[in-house]
């Protein structure tokens, strides 16, 4: 293995050869490279709506990069239905095609011309009525159950529990209810499409609408729905019904994608033996291209844990499932190529996880919003060594006083939502820098990304036209 001096060895060129190599999916479009841009949502603009302006320059960046792929951040299908004010969202109006047309198009002019995949999703239970303002406080999210998601533990936990989430969801009783988001979900395929995209990931990890359909704890008690063949398990319906429809409605070389839990990781949910099976047969289909790995909810978000920043993580967070689990699924192209997500931000770490098959793609999320270009400035940079092409190992300056002050109990506890959403929103601050044209600041506080970028940019300039868009529909 390369010493970790700084200086560039022969294995640091064989590791550089193996993530630059291209792979060939199922459907038979090319990736250029093996690192992906993981799905991020951007934290651009407020009341939902489409691409702005922010979006374009930094899809722009990220674009120049070297990235293989570029997943976007989610798409909400339903703009009433938001995770964030700041999502992108598919209103029915005629400006929408225009917005995500001129989006690909920012990305497809780039010279090294990455692939763009569109996340489509639906945040079920975890979509907040108070945060977003997209509906009214009293109107529920939507969700195969009635539940609210835990904030934290204790009684500040509780308040902002029951603050976000006035009411608990509704749950979807009915058969028309559930096709009604099939169609969403195919529709929203269709315009990505139509908009010049290379194709879609559809988001059933993190607690979002379609992983708690796949959830035993969420979905207790699925119904069969119609037109599925009978082989298929009943908590399978749903994705069938969408992957089906987007490969009757969408031409061959658009890319079909999926991101899974490997876990839920929360008492009750969907664990690893049965996100094992639940992957076994969706790619017994022969309907995707890509399956990203992932795992945890907004109650218990693994994928984001911060520690894995701090620590300068030298693993990824999930390849312990990956690599029992790839063994037994074909190859690409005949089989969808599998992306492992969380963690994977060192090259030699991704060069071993390539080589040992714990997967075809590593996707990198937090790392690309303050290293927009890092697969061409860093991981694949041949001037520098190993100890160099690696990112972690920095803290959020004020991120421990922010969990005191929201009630997350112990400052060093990574898995609740408090501490990963103060992760989450201090890298969405980052990508709201790029996207106005400044560099990443790694060294912002979090208290000062609050104020410049939340308050002042994205509230007080960012919001009368938001609003406004989203009023207009
Ligand atoms: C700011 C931010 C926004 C995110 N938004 C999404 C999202 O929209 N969809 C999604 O599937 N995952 C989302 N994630 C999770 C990432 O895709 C990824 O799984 C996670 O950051 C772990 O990868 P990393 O260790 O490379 O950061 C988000 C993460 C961050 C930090």
């Amino acid at each position: 293995m390369a010493i970790s001096n700084g200086h560039p060895t022969n294995d640091s060129q064989d590791e550089i050869k193996v993530i630059s190599s291209p792979l060939a999916l199922p459907n038979g479009v090319v990736i250029p490279n093996r690192l992906v841009k993981a799905a991020m949502a951007e934290g651009i603009g407020l009341g939902g709506g489409t691409p702005r302006e922010g979006h374009l320059n930094l899809y722009r960046r990220w674009a120049e990069g070297g990235w293989g792929i570029i997943i976007s951040g989610n798409v909400q299908i339903d703009p009433r239905q938001l995770a964030s004010p700041h999502d992108l969202t598919l209103p029915s109006h005629p400006s929408t095609l225009q917005a995500y047309t001129q989006l690909a198009s920012s990305v497809h002019s780039a010279s090294s011309s990455p692939l763009l995949l569109m996340q489509i999703s639906h945040p079920g239970l975890q979509s907040s009525s108070t945060i977003n303002l997209s509906r009214w406080p009293w109107e529920s999210a939507i969700a195969p159950c009635e539940d609210r998601p835990t904030v934290s533990e204790g009684p500040v936990g509780w308040l902002w529990s029951h603050v976000m989430w006035p009411t608990k969801s509704c749950r979807i009783v009915n058969i028309n209810g559930w096709m009604e988001i099939v169609n969403k979900f195919v529709d929203a395929a269709v315009l990505a499409e139509r908009s010049g995209w290379d194709g879609v990931q559809l988001h059933s990890a993190h607690g979002y609408l379609l992983a708690e359909y796949l959830s035993p704890l969420t979905n207790p008690d699925p119904k069969p729905l119609p037109d599925v063949p009978g082989s298929i398990p009943l908590r399978l319906h749903l994705l069938y019904l969408i992957l089906k429809g987007i490969h009757d409605n969408t031409e061959k070389r658009f890319i079909k994608a999926v991101k899974v839990n490997c876990s839920d990781f929360v008492q009750g949910g969907l664990d690893e033996e049965q996100a094992n099976d639940i992957i076994k047969t969706l790619v017994s289909w022969s309907l995707l291209d890509i399956i990203e790995i992932s795992g945890g909810t907004y109650s218990s978000p693994a994928f984001a844990s911060p520690e894995s920043l701090r620590t300068s993580s030298r693993q990824s967070l999930f390849a312990h499932f990956t690599t029992s689990l790839l063994p037994s699924l074909p190859p690409p192209p005949t089989g969808p190529a599998i992306i492992l997500t969380g963690g994977l931000h060192d090259r030699q770490v991704i060069a071993s996880s390539l080589n040992e098959r714990a997967c075809d793609l590593v996707g990198i999320g937090r790392p690309a919003c303050l290293f927009p270009q890092l697969p061409n400035e860093i991981i694949l940079n041949s001037k520098l060594g190993d100890g160099e092409a690696r990112v972690g190992g920095y803290p959020i300056p004020g991120s421990d006083l922010m969990k005191i002050i929201l009630g997350g109990s112990d400052p060093k506890e990574g898995i609740k939502l408090v501490g990963a959403g103060i992760s989450t929103l201090w890298h969405e601050w980052q990508m709201c820098r790029i996207g106005r044209g400044t560099e990443p600041d790694i060294n912002m506080h979090w208290l000062s990304g609050a104020l410049i970028e939340e308050v002042w940019f994205e509230v007080l300039k960012g919001g009368p036209m938001g609003w406004w868009r989203y009023w207009r529909g």
